[in-house]
């Protein structure tokens, strides 16, 4: 620490020693970076080696190591569309097959369910020409099923939820068919807007029997052995999409999805020459498919090693080992368990705690992400948020200097995950071709967080190569009314194939009827449009 730091540790140690109130308050609100380095050493002044090798050693990233990651992101994302790479790329950017956002004309009776992890959500939307009506059922999927079970019951879980959901809303047994939009918020490559294999789970989850299959073929078996539902899955996107699908309906410059839970990911509307992957004929819908770009495996080829910290490292041996190394830096999946490991450190060496170590602190995952964000909404000095998660922990004596020393804790850590989300969106942001673009962000992380917004909005400009205008807009009804979005625009595409088909149908017959007209009166005569002689079949 350089003496003129020093000098301000020790003003601004001797400034809490008599401070209260709004003075305070401001001591743990509102900090940058270096502040709280500057209060982590004189907070703990017999260990200020503890703190630079185990706090701000792991976590304070240079700016030019941030370059890089961005540098080795925008490589990646590349990579993954690029067919001479794909298969040995890293981020996958699987294109979703969905090829439009929602124009405000959507109109019709949807069904939705998402399913991203423990939690479960059917819904009906009812859309007329951009106005909505949704109605909705939470519930949860059992971790002995997630976790232990195979892949038959997960699906027959699912069907009976939205069984229930049916039943209680009058939809069961219905005449017309039901179509349904199913947001699975787990990698798939996808072969169709309808068509989903699943290459791995993430999140933490086990369930045998699901990898490798299409998950919408298994949901769609699960919903007939179920039976009493007329439901046709037309429609199955990631959750990222889906949110980007519900962000664009509320503002139609949205350009890109992202989510921020237990898992993390992004999603945008790129351009088809710019899609090396994409095999599809090219047909009349929209020159354009939204990528999922699956940017969780970011790292998972050890490009991020560079900057992982021991405690990243930790993580990566007890949760699916080797993969979502990025996802692990962020997600709500992973960041309490950071913080709890640093604070086990911290015990253990004797920093801190000492008498008032727990069991509960001590065990894996125990430390959830809710309290991270909650011990960041901290309002005053008395640290009421903080002594309810330390009393959730058991701790028997709340003592102030653990209040602070977690409060910059959860800082560090948060900000280092929100400072890669901005790295991220950037990228992204740079790719599309637009000059200016919403970004729909959804999940737990970004909703209950107080910091992972202004982080994002300060952060993302730093790290932008191009002139790009973009805002941030909060998806007002998760993924799930995406999902339904999304079949309902897979409709409305499809009529307006189907319709643009029939047109041309018609066209033709007209042709081959003013032909025949014609003949009578001109045998040689010539298609005036395409210049060609009419053959001899015509005649
Ligand atoms: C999954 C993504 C998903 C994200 C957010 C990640 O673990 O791989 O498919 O979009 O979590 O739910």
């Amino acid at each position: 620490m350089s003496a003129s730091n020093s000098e301000d540790a020790l003003k601004s140690a001797l400034r809490s020693s008599v401070a209260r109130g709004s003075m305070m308050n401001k001591e743990i609100k509102g900090l940058t970076l270096d502040e709280v380095r500057d209060a982590l050493y004189t907070l703990l002044p017999d260990n200020p080696e503890f703190v630079r090798k185990h706090i701000i050693e792991p976590f304070y990233v240079s700016d030019d190591d941030y370059k890089k990651v961005y540098k080795s992101l925008a490589e990646n994302l590349e990579a993954g569309l690029d067919d001479t790479k794909h298969h040995t790329a890293t981020l996958k950017m699987w294109p979703s097959y969905v090829r439009d956002l929602p124009d405000g004309t959507e109109t019709g009776t949807f069904l939705a369910l998402d399913f991203g992890s423990h939690h479960l959500k059917a819904e009906v939307v009812s859309l007329d020409h951009g106005k909505y009506e949704v109605d909705s059922m939470n519930g949860f999927v059992p971790e002995k099923i997630l976790l232990h079970g195979d892949g038959e019951k997960l699906f027959d879980y699912l069907a009976n939820f939205l069984h229930r959901f049916l039943k209680r809303s009058g939809l069961l047994n219905t005449t017309d068919r039901l179509p349904l939009g199913f947001t699975f918020a787990f990698p798939c490559k996808r072969l169709a807007i309808n068509k989903a294999i699943l290459t791995r789970w993430t999140k933490n989850l086990h369930c045998d029997g699901v990898v490798g299959e299409d998950v919408v073929a298994m949901l769609q078996a699960a919903i007939e052995r179920r039976g009493e539902m007329n439901i046709e899955c037309v429609a199955s996107v990631n959750d990222t999409v889906g949110t980007l699908m519900s962000g664009a309906q509320e503002d139609p410059k949205c350009a890109i999805g992202v989510i921020l839970s237990k898992g993390v990911n992004a999603c945008y509307m790129e351009q088809l020459e710019k899609v090396g992957t994409w095999t599809e004929k090219q047909s009349d819908l929209p020159n354009q498919v939204v990528i999922d770009t699956e940017w969780s495996e970011f790292g998972d080829d050890g490009c991020l090693d560079f900057f992982r910290n021991d405690y990243d490292k930790m993580i990566d041996e007890n949760h699916h080992k080797g993969k979502a190394i990025f996802e692990k830096m962020i997600s709500g999946q992973y960041l309490g368990e950071i913080v709890r490991l640093v604070l086990e450190k911290m015990n253990d060496s004797d920093v801190l705690f000492q008498d008032h170590w727990t069991k509960e602190l001590g065990t894996r995952n125990r430390f959830y992400t809710k309290y991270v964000s909650e011990i960041l909404s901290e309002e005053d000095i008395r640290f009421i948020h903080t002594r309810k998660v330390l009393e959730d922990l058991h701790v028997p004596l709340v003592v102030e200097l653990e209040c602070r020393v977690i409060h910059h804790i959860c800082q560090i850590v948060s900000t280092r995950a929100a400072t890669l989300v901005a790295i991220g969106i950037a990228c992204l942001l740079d790719r599309i071709n637009k000059s200016e673009a919403g970004i729909a962000v959804d999940g737990a992380l970004y909703r209950f967080h107080p910091l992972f917004k202004d982080l994002l909005n300060a952060k993302i400009p730093q790290f932008l190569q191009t002139d790009k205008k973009f805002w941030l807009v909060q998806s007002a009804d998760r993924s799930g009314k995406g999902a339904a979005m999304a079949a309902a625009v897979t409709e409305r595409l499809h009529r307006k194939n189907d319709d643009s088909k029939q047109e041309t149908v018609q066209e033709n017959d007209k042709v081959t009827e003013v032909k025949n007209d014609e003949e009578p009166q001109n045998e040689s005569s010539t298609n005036d449009e395409s210049n060609t002689p009419v053959s001899e079949d015509t005649k």
